[in-house]
Parts: C-alpha cells; sequence; structure tokens
C-alpha cells in the first residue's frame, strides 16, 4: 500500500508529514520534487511510483493572485486533481483531497451552515480560487464515480492555521507592533487546524467509508474580530507579552477592509456527516471544539517563541 502525499511542505502537508512520519511506503513531494505545473511532469511522477492512496495537500492558496492568474489557479487547482483522479480510478485506490468553503456563493445567512448537499456555486458568483476548487471537486467525482472500487474523500474545510502563514500567526505578531488594530467582524467561520486535517485524511484511508464530499470543521463558530480577541488573550495567558491591549482592537465591517478577491460573510460548514463517520469507527471519535484547538495552537506558538530567546 503505497502513499503518495502532494504539498509537504504547506500547512496541511507539514502536518501530514508529522503525523505520517512512522507509517512505511509513503512518499512526501513539494514543488522541488514535483513542480504541479509541469502536468506531464505529475503524471510521470504517478506512473513511477504508482501509489494506491493519493493525498493531495497541494494547492493554488493565493485567493487574491488568483483573480490575474487564472490560468495557473486552474492548472494547479483542477486540472492536477483531474490526473491524481484518473491514476486513482485505474488502480482502484483511493485518493484523499482538501477543498474549501469558497466553493459556495455565500447566499446562507449565519448561522445557517453549508451542507455537502447544497449546491455549489454558480461558477459566476464564485472568485477565481473558489471556481478553480469547485472544477477540481468536479473532476474527482467525475471521474472517481466511474470505477466503484476507488474512494474519493473531498473534505472541505475553512480557516486552516499550522505551520505557515495563517490569520492566527498575523495577529499576534500585529499584536507585538502595534497598539491599536481594525479587525473584521462581520464574516464567521470555523477556524480549523492543519494537524486535525491531517489525522482525518488518516481515519479515512484506514477506515473506508462511502465516498463523496466531507465538511471537515470542528465544532462551533466565530468571526476574526473575535479570534483575534481570543488568540491574543490566550497568548497573554500562556505568558507572551504585547504591545497592543484587546480592548484596543477595533471591529469593523468587511466593507472597510476592501480586498481583490471577495471573501465570504458565512464560511459555516455542516460537519454532521464527518460526525457521523467518526462515531461510526472501530474505535469512535468525537470532533473537537474550535476554542480547544486554538488555544492548544496558541500554547504552542508561545512556547516556541520562548525556545527561541
Ligand atoms: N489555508 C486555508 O485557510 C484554507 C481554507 C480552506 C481550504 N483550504 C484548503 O486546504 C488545503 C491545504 O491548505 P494549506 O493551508 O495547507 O495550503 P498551503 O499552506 O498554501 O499549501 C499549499 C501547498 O501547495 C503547494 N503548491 C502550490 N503550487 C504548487 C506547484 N506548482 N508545484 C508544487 N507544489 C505547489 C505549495 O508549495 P510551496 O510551499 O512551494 O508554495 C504549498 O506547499 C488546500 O486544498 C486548500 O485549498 C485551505
Amino acid at each position: 500500500m503505497s502513499i503518495l502525499v502532494f504539498g509537504k511542505d504547506g500547512q496541511v502537508g507539514k502536518a501530514l508529514q508529522i503525523q505520517l512520519a512512522g507509517q512505511n511506503d509513503v512518499i512526501f513531494l513539494g514543488r522541488e520534487e514535483c513542480d504541479l505545473a509541469n502536468t506531464q511532469n505529475l503524471k510521470k511522477t504517478i506512473e513511477h511510483h504508482n501509489p494506491h492512496i493519493i493525498i493531495n495537500a497541494s494547492a493554488y492558496t493565493a485567493v487574491d493572485k488568483a483573480q490575474t492568474e487564472k490560468e495557473l489557479a486552474f492548472k494547479i487547482n483542477e486540472k492536477v486533481p483531474r490526473i491524481m483522479a484518473e491514476h486513482i480510478a485505474q488502480v482502484s485506490g483511493t485518493l484523499i483531497h482538501y477543498s474549501t468553503d469558497y466553493v459556495f456563493d455565500d447566499t446562507k445567512s449565519v448561522p445557517e451552515s453549508y451542507l455537502e448537499t447544497d449546491p455549489a456555486g454558480p461558477i459566476e458568483s464564485l472568485g477565481i480560487y473558489g471556481q478553480s476548487k469547485l472544477a477540481g471537486e468536479e473532476a474527482i467525482q467525475k471521474i472517481c464515480q466511474k470505477n466503484p472500487s476507488a474512494n474519493f474523500y473531498i473534505l472541505r474545510t475553512s480557516w486552516v492555521y499550522g505551520d505557515g502563514n495563517n490569520f492566527i500567526k498575523t495577529m499576534l505578531r500585529l499584536a507585538t507592533e502595534r497598539e491599536q488594530l481594525k479587525v473584521v467582524c462581520d464574516q464567521w467561520g470555523v477556524p480549523t487546524s492543519a494537524h486535525w486535517l491531517a489525522h482525518l485524511a488518516l481515519l479515512f484511508f484506514r477506515n473506508p467509508a462511502t465516498s463523496g464530499i466531507y465538511h471537515a470543521v470542528p465544532h462551533g463558530r466565530t468571526n476574526w474580530y473575535e479570534l483575534a480577541v481570543f488568540a491574543i488573550e490566550a497568548a497573554k495567558r500562556f505568558g507572551q507579552s504585547f504591545q497592543l491591549e484587546t480592548k484596543n482592537i477595533v471591529a469593523i465591517p468587511a466593507t472597510e477592509y476592501p480586498l481583490t478577491a471577495p471573501r465570504p460573510y458565512n464560511s459555516l460548514l455542516n460537519n454532521n456527516k464527518l460526525e457521523r463517520f467518526m462515531a461510526s469507527l472501530p474505535y469512535p471519535q468525537i470532533i473537537p471544539h474550535w476554542d480547544e484547538e486554538v488555544l492548544q495552537y496558541v500554547e504552542h506558538l508561545v512556547s516556541s517563541v520562548k525556545q527561541q530567546k
């Protein structure tokens, strides 16, 4: 059972390297080993390793830049998973792929959350990143469904944090540099740990479930402003000192913080289907609440800062 992991240097990819450290027959590939923009090379790499399981943690994730790099975004987010799916369908293997809340058109109102069965798109209402990720999902489903012996799991997630650049790290950095901060308070989502997402990949390939899309987020919900306050207050409790007091974080509407690509107001994904899968395992597992996971992450960040001093 050989496993090929793409995107090894991303947030989820690094977490997969840790989670799969004891696993035999696993090969991790990053940009250096296989530039995914060269799809011929990708095909050769897959042929050479002939994996039974592919975990695709790679993606074109630069949401704003994608608006002007449509071709590359589609190549990495649509063509690459298509090629992976073709191989998996051929060998009756398993493909685990990560996707995003950006495939939805933001028509549901908070606190309603999106179900796997809710229609994604329509494509015209999404930014290029969302369009390309949706096209990737569709390609995987279309190809893998041709072979019922092939398994595919598309784990849609939101607000990922891990070993890489992310909102929580940015807030902690800005809190050391500034005395005041403005943070958007009307966009809602669920912060999701890269480690938990990597752990889910292991659960899926070790415990085959019904192929399809699974919304992979912890329980609860928050907005960017609340998350910033939560993370900074937590870091203070773990002993980090800041220039900024959280009473000086100003909650602003998203309209006051315009970005090139549109951001969803509602990124809430309903995780009931994943919960049922996790409860059905031989060793049933529960989905954590986002704040427990963020607390652990902040503690880890603060202790790494202390060790560097
Ligand atoms: N980050 C979020 O908030 C978020 C939210 C929802 C869903 N997701 C999804 O979750 C998954 C993992 O996200 P993440 O946060 O771990 O992403 P990430 O940190 O941006 O990692 C993506 C990885 O893909 C690699 N990659 C991109 N283009 C490549 C190319 N041409 N050749 C080879 N490798 C290439 C990158 O390589 P380099 O390191 O060399 O650039 C990077 O290591 C993605 O499918 C993403 O769409 C993420």
